[in-house]
Parts: C-alpha cells; structure tokens; sequence
C-alpha cells in the first residue's frame, strides 16, 4: 500500500490547498484499495490524518492572517477633525510661538515638528517665501531640550560669499585681511543650542563641505585654523527653493541635502489652506487694532471677496502686511478695494489678454472703469469671435468649408472674419506624416 510521507516536524513549506488535496486523495486510494488493514498500518493513517488536520488549520490561520491585514490596509486610518489634533497639541503643552491656523496640512507640519524637536536631527524646512519657515524652525528650538541654550539664525543669502564661511564657522587672526582677532563663528556661537540656517540653498559649495563636516562628525575648523573644534549644535535649515533639483544641476551637495534633510518639515502656501484665510484675518485685525488703539477694521462685502479668492504669492506675510494696511488707512474704520496696495488693487491690472493687445503701453495701468463701456464691449465681443474662429479651426482642423458648415456661416464670410483676426488656416492643418 502506498502511503505518502507526512513531514511531521512541520518543514513542508509548500502549504497549499493543491497539496492539501493531493495528500487526500492519496490516501482516498490507499483505503479504497485496502482489504484488511493491520494496526501498525491504522496507527499509520492515523498519524496522517491528523498531520492534514494540522496542515488545514496552519493554512486558515494563515489565510485570516492575510485576509485582516488586507483588511486593515484597506480601512484608512481614522481622521481626527483638525479642531482635536490641535486641542491635543495645547494639551500637551506644545509650544506655538505664533504659528496660527488649523489646516490639515499646517497641523501636519506643527505634529512633525513636535517629534523632531525632542531629538537633535536636522531638520529642514521647506516652503515659499513668507510661509512661517522661521516661525517653525523656533517651534522646533522651544519644543526641545535646548529651549534655555542660544538659537541662532543666521540668514544665508544676506552675507556676501566670501564672509559666510567666516560667519559661520569664525577665522584665525590673520586669515585674510581684516581678520585683525580671532573670531568664533555661528556655529559655535549656538553650541548647546540650536542654529538657524535660513536660505541653506544660498550657501556657496565650499562652506556646504564645511558644514557637511559637522552634521557629519560635529567638528569644523576656523577659516586660516588647522585646529579642530568640537560643537554640539542642532541644525535647523529652511528654503524656498528646490535643493534636490538644485543638487541635480550641480549646485547643491546631493550627501548635503540627504543629511539635511532627515526630517522634512513642508509649509503649504496659504492659496493651498484658503479656509485659513478668514482666521488668519481676525487674529492679525485684531493684532493690528491693538497696536494701533483702535477697533477691529471692518470689511466691505467686495474686498472681503478679494481678500478670500486672492492668491497670496507673499503667503502669510502678505495677509499679515495688508490687515495692517487696510486697519491704518481705513479711517471710518471699514476698508475697502481702494485701501488695498496698488499692485494688487483690482483694476489695475491687465483685464484680459485680448481686450487690452489693441491698449498700448501707456494704457497698461489704466483701469477698465476709466474707458467708456461701449469700447470695452467692442474689444470682448472682438475677442470672443477670435476665439470662436481659432477653436472652430483646431477643431476642423483648418478646414474652412467644414467649420462654415458647423457653425452654419456662408463660407465667404468665414474667409472675411479669418482675415479680420488674422488667422491663417494653414497653423491649423493637421502635418500628413510622410510615407
Ligand atoms: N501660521 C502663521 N501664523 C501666524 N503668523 C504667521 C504664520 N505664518 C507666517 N506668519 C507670519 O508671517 C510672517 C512671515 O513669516 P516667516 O518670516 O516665518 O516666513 P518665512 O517662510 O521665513 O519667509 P521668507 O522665506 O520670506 O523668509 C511673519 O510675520 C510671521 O509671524
Ligand atoms: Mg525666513
């Protein structure tokens, strides 16, 4: 009788309903086939029973394994309303410095803050100008162990190249003219502490060496000094800039930015955090009303308009810097567009491409209001038919008896509007790839 072999120390890898069934059927046939069967033979099948009663279970807790991790993959993790992530942030007495709002992707930041400022990895923040970049990198320095050692910052692109490196890491007397003393840099200035590398993307790529060899191995040497000096001092950097593109290019260490940036903190541009903006607006009027002794500024219905669908390109700084405009200059106490920044009046600026080609220079900053109504409508119901044409050519593919008989237009006249725009129909023939 053939009976198969049970690996009965469990090494049969190959756990499968396959050879599950495979092993059933074998002995299916042995018993089928089987006349008189002797004890050794019944204690035999016995134990192989019970080795595929072992397999079975092995395999079903292996599938429910599987099946809840799957399960679990496919849950997404519980949201916590932005309002509880930073009530549990006050609660554990997170340290704000100024940092207002409570979108998801700023309390993402502020909570990736929060772990990193425990610990002494570098931290590198990333964002468009006027984002809170500094604001953030002293959260990080007030969360942590260091907040009673010194910060530092110390802004990169301010200092001319040849004096950054002494700025950074300080000079031997002597070490180049004007270095009557010997001076300690930034870096030891914060020793303990925590500095503040502002614009990192602005550091020449002889001081980027230099400052790889402290992330690397805490030790720099004076501009002019062989000497090594030791510095316990927690880099914190920021920029508005691409450093990976940048290192792509040359420009930046590639070892730098990876050893910069162990921990990535990114501050979303306030067009991204739009439901922030009204927020922000009450806090910094009521910033500004304090320091200029006098009410809250009130808003007209139109510049509240603007001010919600404005693009910010100076982020929180600009918000900031208009509320501050609009509460001084608003005498009665409500703003309105006219006490906004000229540059950013409505109005002022271009009205659309098309109706303003025929304006000229010298007209560029006239406002719309300024020109009677009947040209303005002239010029947009001039655009408007350009247009038309220019789609109804890509469209046709620059053929103009079939766009005349899709727009139901006699052919001639189609012809006489194309030359009016100056539309040549041969930019719109499709190229006929050439055998
Ligand atoms: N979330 C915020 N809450 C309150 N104030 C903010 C916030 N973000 C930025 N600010 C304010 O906006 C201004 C600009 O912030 P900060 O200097 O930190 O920006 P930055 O990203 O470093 O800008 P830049 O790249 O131009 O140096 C500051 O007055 C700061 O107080
Ligand atoms: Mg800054």
């Amino acid at each position: 009788m053939k009976l198969y072999d049970v690996h009965t120390d469990g090494t049969d890898s190959a756990l499968s309903y396959a050879s599950l069934l495979e092993k059933i059927e074998i002995m299916r046939s042995s018993l089928r086939w089987t006349n008189k069967m002797e004890r050794p033979e019944l204690q035999k099948m016995l134990h192989q029973c019970n080795a595929l009663r072992d397999e079975v279970m092995q395999l079903s807790h292996k599938e429910r394994l599987l099946k809840a991790s799957a399960e679990a993959a496919a849950i997404p993790p519980k949201k916590q309303s932005s309002k509880s992530r930073k009530q549990a942030l006050l609660k554990r007495n997170f340290i704000f410095e100024g940092v207002f709002g409570e979108s998801a992707k700023l309390l993402e930041a502020l909570e990736i803050a929060e772990k990193a400022a425990p610990t002494t990895l570098p931290v590198l923040i990333n964002g468009e100008s006027g984002t809170g970049k500094e604001l953030m990198a002293k959260v990080i320095h007030n969360n942590g162990s260091r907040a009673d050692k010194p910060y530092v910052s110390v802004n990169c692109g301010a200092i001319p190249d040849n004096l950054l490196e002494s700025e950074l890491f300080g000079h031997k007397r002597g070490a180049f003219t004007g270095a009557t003393s010997d001076r300690k840099g930034k870096f030891e200035s914060a020793d303990g502490g925590t500095i503040f590398l502002d614009e990192i993307g602005e550091l020449p790529l002889q001081g980027q060496v230099k400052l790889l060899r402290v992330l690397q191995s805490n030790e720099l040497q004076r501009v002019g000094s062989d000497q090594v000096t030791y510095v316990d001092t927690r880099i914190v950097a920021a920029t508005n800039r691409d450093l990976l593109d940048m290192s792509q290019k040359g420009l930046f260490r590639e070892d730098l930015y990876y050893r910069l940036s162990v921990i990535n903190v990114t501050l979303p541009p306030l067009r991204e955090r739009r439901d922030e903006i009204s927020l922000l607006f009450d806090y910094f009027s009521g910033e500004a009303a304090g320091q200029l002794s006098r009410p809250p500024v009130q808003l007209t219905p139109r510049l509240r308009t603007f001010l919600d669908h404005y693009d910010y390109p100076g982020n929180v700084r600009e918000l900031r810097n208009i509320i501050y405009r609009i509460s001084c200059l608003a005498s009665s106490g409500k703003a309105d567009i006219e006490h906004l920044p000229e540059t950013i009046r409505p109005g002022l600026k271009k009205p659309t491409q098309h109706a303003s080609d025929s304006a000229g220079p010298e007209n560029e900053q006239v406002s719309l209001l300024d020109r009677p109504l009947a040209d303005v409508k002239k010029e947009a119901a001039a655009a408007a038919e350009k247009l038309y044409l220019e789609q109804g050519l890509i469209e046709e593919a620059g053929k103009v008896v079939k766009l005349a008989r899709r727009i139901n237009m006699n052919r001639s006249h189609v012809w006489t509007l194309l030359k009016k725009h100056e539309l040549d129909v041969n930019d719109y023939k499709k190229e006929v790839p050439k055998p």
